[in-house]
């Protein structure tokens, strides 16, 4: 008898560039799984007809991206904790009693990346996210699960931090939100940049802040080069900085978990993707 291939796939739009087909085999392959992972372009018209049509032919799960991350929350039967209060998923996972569940699994895999791969502490450290665009919901829960210290949110377009700052205001925390010029003066121990202002090798016309001594830099992009906020970070004698490539790992690692049961280790994936970016 022939088993049929475990099937998942990635959709999103564009997808071209997506590096999640390998790190899913590399994945498979390190645990001695097989499996099949396609990146698929979803004209937006099409996209819940799509996933519906993915699941009912066998796909035993779905990574879901860019623009489409509210809408597979949106269509889902139930979602974690995570997934609600982001209002977004990118990870669907298909229940034996039938049914969607909607997951969040990028901000897990960027907490993770920091915590474990880099080593940074969280609690207590007095943050700021650079942003208030999708990947933004998608981080603050798992943040807060950390025990930060404080939480500030500023955003070019000042009403959209205000929003984010409402939607996830917590009893434990207060969260402060504005323009990029509420940040000014103020003293941070991780700093994150959670804007598209990378991709245009941009930093945002971010307010004169003060790094502290062994303050952390994010950015959730990632690239080849170090990004336009990498360099503001080192010129402001940042104690560490990353990009986001053990984010991207991270999470498809959490993915590939909850669809399989099984933890993939990362380290070897995420340097192997670097080589690949560092060598074009
Ligand atoms: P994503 O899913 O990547 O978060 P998005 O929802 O389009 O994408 O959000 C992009 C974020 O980057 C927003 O916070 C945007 O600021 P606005 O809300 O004011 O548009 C921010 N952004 C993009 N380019 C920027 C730039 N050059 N300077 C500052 N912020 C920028």
């Amino acid at each position: 008898m022939i088993t049929p291939q475990a099937n998942y796939a990635v959709f999103g739009n564009p997808i071209k560039q997506s590096k999640s087909p390998a790190i899913h085999q590399a994945f498979a392959q390190q645990l001695e799984e097989s499996l099949s992972y396609r990146a698929v372009r979803v004209e937006h018209e099409q996209f819940e007809e799509k996933v519906r049509g993915f699941f009912q032919h066998g796909g035993l799960g779905l990574n879901i991206t860019v623009p489409f991350k509210e809408r597979a929350f949106a269509l889902a039967d139930s979602a974690s904790a995570a997934a609600q209060r982001a209002g977004a998923s990118n990870c669907l996972v298909p229940q034996r009693e039938g049914g969607l569940h909607a997951a969040n699994t990028d901000g897990v895999g960027m907490v993770r990346d920091m915590v474990a791969n880099l080593g940074w502490q969280l609690q207590g450290r007095r943050t700021l996210i650079i942003g208030a665009g999708g990947a933004v919901r998608g981080i603050v829960h798992p943040l807060l699960s950390e025990r930060l210290g404080s939480l500030t949110i500023v955003n070019r377009t000042a009403d959209r931090a205000a929003e984010l700052a409402h939607r996830f205001s917590s009893t434990e925390l207060t969260l402060a939100a504005g323009g990029l010029e509420a940040a000014a003066g103020g003293v941070f121990d991780l700093v994150i940049n959670a804007t598209s202002a990378s991709l245009a090798n941009e930093m945002p016309d971010l307010a004169d802040i003060q790094l502290a001594p062994k303050c952390c830099c994010y950015d959730l992009v990632y690239a080849a080069e170090p990004t336009a906020f990498m360099r503001w970070s080192a010129a402001q004698a940042a104690w560490a900085i990353a990009d986001g490539l053990g984010m991207l790992v991270e999470q498809a690692a959490e993915s590939y978990y909850l669809w399989r049961g099984q933890r993939p280790g990362t380290e070897a994936v995420i340097s192997g993707l670097r080589h690949g970016l560092m060598a074009g």
